[in-house]
């Protein structure tokens, strides 16, 4: 039996490997206008990272990571994320003391052990962009323009930016405890298995539960953004401000709590209602205390990540690229000539291709109606004895053919 690949890890041909590789561009260009450089860190971390920074009560600690001992028993994990890596190069490269404010944008394959469905995969890739060592909220706002100003750019609309504040750790201890209390004084039988659990240990959790139950105990409980203190508030209204100016839409969404636990006051997503269920294409938020939890500085962050595969599952479909030219090879001595050729043309910064298995005139003119070049390149025994080349115009009605000087194809191009 042949080996085939593992669930939820998925090979990529084009269009789909083609749309990777268009995002990518367009991320490293817009993000690159704002000011972030690239980081590429490892793909395999010590496990502590994650549990650390992503929080041990998380889905994503708790049931989704791939753990695994290395030879020496040392306990390591696939990157569910890359904030938890960045923070950590971050920290270890001392960078801070080289720029006070770093712009850093990754990109990559990230591996959760979830339920493969649309839209989900055990790995996934992510375009992702930390802002670390400034508390403004001109920040948050900046970064949140330059990740929906991308979407645009790729060709994606309607999708919808929702928002919350989670406030400050000693804002938020108040509205946890006004949500215990508000939890404990409904009937707690009817709340799923995980809110049952999580209810005390991680009270917001509770609160983007999916399961029906879950979510019509919670619609009236009390909302985090009443509970925000003076400083959170003024924050949060200078982000709204300042995305109002910037003409992008915001809904604000209590509700919105995120999955990971390092997040502090600004948080958002941006969904998309035609994808299914799996429908947050981008998440992220402010981490002020999360450089400093994990043993550096006292120093704030904001960032986000978008997914790459729901991106893909939305993206308008593009128009290949057509190469300049294919060149067909017909008799004796042909096939040197059109090698040189085609090298020739390549170095001169063309694009195209010939058939090294030559063929039949029918079949080679097949290869090169199926290869969408703009102009099919022939070399017969008669053009190669005259130093010439005969050239159909494969874009034009009734595709003409007429000769050149082999020398001087390229100025057909
Ligand atoms: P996240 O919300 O866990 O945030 O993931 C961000 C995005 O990754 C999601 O909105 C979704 O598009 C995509 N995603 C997550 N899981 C999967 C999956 N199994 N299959 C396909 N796509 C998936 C974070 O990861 C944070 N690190 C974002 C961040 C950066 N916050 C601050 N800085």
């Amino acid at each position: 039996m042949s080996v085939t690949s593992i669930k939820g890890f998925a090979d990529m041909f084009p269009p789909e490997s083609d749309a990777f590789t268009f995002m990518e561009a367009k991320a490293r260009e817009v993000f690159g206008r704002c000011g972030f450089v690239e980081l590429r860190t490892p793909i395999v971390e010590h496990t502590e990272l994650f549990c650390r920074s992503i929080g041990e009560e998380t889905d994503v600690v708790q049931k989704e990571m791939y753990t695994f001992p290395d030879r020496k028993g040392r306990m390591l994990t696939l990157r569910p994320e890359a904030t938890a890596g960045v923070m950590r190069a971050y920290i270890q490269s001392a960078r801070h003391t080289q720029e006070p404010v770093s712009k850093l944008f990754t990109t990559g394959p990230m591996f959760r052990y979830e339920r493969p469905q649309k839209g989900r995969m055990r790995q996934f890739h992510q375009i992702n962009c930390e802002c670390l060592g400034s508390s403004s909220p001109y920040t948050d706002a900046e970064l949140i323009v330059a990740l929906m100003t991308f979407l645009q750019e790729i060709g994606l609309r309607d999708l919808s930016l929702k928002m919350n504040s989670l406030g400050c750790p000693s804002c938020r201890a108040a509205y946890k405890k006004a949500l215990i209390a508000y939890l404990e004084g409904l009937d707690t039988e009817l709340l799923c298995d995980d809110c049952k659990r999580r209810m005390h240990t991680n009270p917001l959790r509770v609160l983007d539960c999916k399961q029906e139950g879950c979510k019509s105990l919670t619609a009236a409980a009390p909302t985090i953004l009443d509970y925000n203190c003076p400083d959170c508030r003024q924050h949060f209204d200078v982000v709204l401000r300042m995305l109002d100016a910037a003409k992008v839409p915001v809904t604000l969404d209590s509700c919105l709590v995120r999955g990971l636990d390092y997040y502090c006051r600004t948080t958002f997503e941006v969904v998309s209602g035609a994808i299914g269920a799996q429908s947050s294409v981008a998440g992220g938020g402010r981490y002020d205390g999360l450089i400093k939890q994990l043993g550096g500085a006292d120093i704030p962050g904001v960032g986000f990540a978008c997914g790459m595969e729901r991106l893909a599952l939305l993206l308008p479909q593009r128009e290949a690229l057509r190469p300049d030219f294919f060149v067909v090879a017909m008799g004796q001595g042909t096939q040197d000539a059109a090698f040189g050729l085609v090298n020739s043309l390549r170095r001169q910064g063309f694009a195209g291709d010939m058939s090294h298995a030559g063929g039949s005139f029918k079949s080679q003119m097949r290869q090169a109606d199926k290869s969408r070049a703009r102009f099919c390149l022939i070399i017969g025994e008669e053009e190669l004895a005259q130093g010439k080349v005969s050239v159909k115009n494969m874009l034009a009605e009734g595709k003409e053919q007429h000769s050149v000087p082999m020398a001087g194809v390229a100025e057909l191009f």
